[in-house]
């Protein structure tokens, strides 16, 4: 099945901005989040099927720093702490994959930073 991107700077934002000055992002930006803990990004993701889905977040953390976010599906709890370690540059992105359980049709994916750093730039979120 083709993969599908949902771009960050087109999901719902709370405490963050939509930037696009580190090159390398897919997209018109990235999500630069507050740093504080709280901030957050939220997707509407379609899956064809309910079930475990590997899931990828694209992100660039220039700081020596992990940004953990915690991960949530349809308002729970799916990812604790979710590791975003530092990629050596604001312009050097990376990929972490996850495992979430999706239903099928529309799913509310938002990552949220647990630190007072906030989260990594974000690109994307692909399925
Ligand atoms: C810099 C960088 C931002 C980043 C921020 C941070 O200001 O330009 O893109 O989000 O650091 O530390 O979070
Ligand atoms: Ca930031």
């Amino acid at each position: 099945t083709p993969e599908t991107r949902f771009e960050a700077e087109n999901g719902v934002v709370s405490q963050g901005v939509v930037e696009s000055n580190h090159a390398g992002f897919s997209g018109s930006g990235f999500v630069n989040y507050d740093n504080v803990a709280g901030s957050a990004v939220e997707f509407k993701v379609r899956s064809e099927t309910a079930g475990p889905k590997q899931v990828t977040l694209r992100f660039a953390n220039g700081t020596a720093v992990n940004r953990p976010l915690d991960i949530t599906v349809n308002g729970q709890l799916a990812v604790d702490e979710q590791s975003f370690a530092g990629t050596g540059a604001w312009t050097t992105w990376q990929s972490v994959t996850v495992t979430l359980n999706l239903e099928a049709g529309e799913n509310t994916v938002r990552a949220t930073a647990t630190t007072a750093n906030g989260g990594p730039n974000l690109d994307y979120l692909e399925i």
